[in-house]
């Protein structure tokens, strides 16, 4: 234990994950936010940070491990800094934990940088300028819903909203396996709050698909300490801000950012704070804009970070407050839909409820924008036609109503993609389409090229 020679405290309660520490003088006790460390009867070391003080020179800490076998009266060592997470070359291909230790068995990390995974604020920055100099580059996804509607940009954000089971992290790994392989940057990859199993998954499919090298995976899964499950989602930004820092692009995955701002409303409550009306934890918006603020393109003309975040939406009730919270700092929004997934239609992304504000003439040009929109037109038509059909049966409709239910069908269907992360799933080979093909193959379902086709034809294809 290195930290003997610092001002120590004693630990003086310990519930859970919450753990009091007194220290003599008001001089020495550990500023908030500060790393503490203290140790089990065993040696184990266990990471807390200050969250608020209490009368008595207390410091009231939140564990970011677990407690267990931590004895009343043991010394703790403030740290004299914040919880600090690795950074470098050593990092790529390992599996850290949300303060920073590997958990891969693959040994120590060597590494000469350390970073705070706390930051103060930073100030305003605009992306978009006012002469436009800024210069849009889309990252293409091979996606054909992704791309045609929701357009990835870099140094923007992208939210994969859904309720249970819909699709959401096998889209997330799709797009990591389209996207990270021909991409020049690098790719960290948060796990927070979900099933332990699925990072063990990830770290072998990236293996096979030979994408681990570029990619830093950072777990705090659902069986961790919402201490973990909290500080998770900054080591992860911190992690993708020092790669930046190096003018490399970074594209941050997180699984799930719903689960982070859960995690902070139990540590409000953990803390014996006053929920706020909602039930959630007063400073819902702040914590989520301090994440969100630090996915940014660099303004000097550094890297960029562009996130993926996969949103759980509680009860498919899309107006959670914290969905609700998250869903204002995104720049597009995909919204998976349970109607969907039960016609098989996958990705199942409701292209009505989606939106985006990389579908604009200025990021996509006009053939992309007018195409998009007149999809967007013809699914919109179908909706209604569709409930019309339900009552009167597809005979009653009149010509030009019929043709176009029909191409909505068809494009609908174009719309679906085999996947090459769920060939498990659909026993069908992945297919990558280039945005051309996908804008030709919603031209010519529009124009009519295909109607003497079964819509069947379109179901779980790649290019038309
Ligand atoms: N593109 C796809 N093609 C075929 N099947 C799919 C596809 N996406 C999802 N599924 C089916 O849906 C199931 C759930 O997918 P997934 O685990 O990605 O959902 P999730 O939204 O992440 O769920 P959770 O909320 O539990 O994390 C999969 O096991 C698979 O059976
Ligand atoms: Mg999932």
């Amino acid at each position: 234990m290195d930290d003997e020679n610092q001002k120590t405290g004693t630990v003086i309660a310990v519930q859970g994950p919450v753990v009091d520490v007194k220290f003599s003088s008001s001089e020495d006790i550990a500023g908030i936010y500060e790393n503490i460390n203290a140790y089990t009867v065993d040696g184990k070391k266990i990471v807390l940070e200050v969250a608020e003080y209490l009368p008595g020179n207390i410091a009231r800490c939140i564990a970011v491990n677990s407690t267990f076998n931590l004895q009343r009266n043991s010394p703790a060592y403030p740290t004299g800094e914040p919880i600090k997470v690795p950074a470098g070359e050593s990092l790529y291909g390992r599996i850290i934990n949300a303060w920073g230790e590997p958990i891969d068995q693959k040994g120590d990390i060597d590494c000469s940088e350390k970073f705070p995974i706390r930051k103060p604020r930073a100030g305003v920055h605009f992306q978009r300028d006012s002469q436009g100099a800024h210069k849009f580059e889309i990252l293409e996804t091979g996606i054909k819903i992704i791309d045609l509607l929701s357009p990835m940009v870099k140094g923007t954000k992208t939210g994969i909203l859904g309720g249970a089971a819909l699709g959401k992290s096998i889209l997330t790994l799709e797009i990591i396996h389209n996207v990270v392989k021909k991409y020049r940057g690098a790719c960290v990859f948060v796990g927070a709050g979900e099933r332990i199993r699925e990072g063990n998954e990830l770290y072998f499919e990236l293996s096979r698909r030979e994408i681990i090298s570029k990619t830093i995976l950072i777990f705090g899964q659902m069986n961790e300490s919402p201490g973990a499950r909290f500080e998770v989602a900054k080591s992860g930004v911190t992690v993708a801000e020092s790669i930046q820092r190096k003018n490399q692009d970074v594209l941050l995955f997180v699984d799930n950012i719903f689960r982070f701002l859960q995690a902070g409303a139990e540590i409000s409550s953990l803390l014996g704070r006053i929920p706020s009306e909602t039930g959630y934890q007063p400073t819902l918006v702040s914590e989520a804009s301090e994440f969100h603020e630090r996915i940014r393109s660099s303004s000097a003309g550094g890297g960029s970070i562009t996130s993926v975040e996969a949103v759980y939406i509680p009860a498919d009730d899309l107006t959670d407050p914290a969905v609700v919270t998250i869903f204002s700092f995104l720049d597009s929004v995909m919204v998976l839909s349970r109607q969907r997934v039960q016609l098989g239609l996958y990705p199942a992304i409701d292209p009505l409820l989606s939106s985006s504000a990389n579908l604009d003439t200025d990021v996509v040009g006009s053939r992309h924008f007018e195409t998009a929109g007149k999809v967007l037109r013809i699914l919109q038509r179908y909706e209604e036609l569709r409930r019309l059909v339900m009552v009167i049966g597809i005979d009653e409709l009149s010509g030009g109503d019929r043709i176009i239910y029909e191409r909505a069908r068809k494009l609908q269907n174009f719309l679906t993609q085999p996947f090459f992360v769920a060939e498990a799933y659909t026993g069908k080979q992945g297919e990558y389409v280039t945005i051309e093909q996908t804008l030709d193959g919603c031209e010519k379902i529009i124009a009519g090229h295909f109607d003497r086709r079964p819509e069947g034809d379109f179901y779980l294809i790649g290019k038309a």
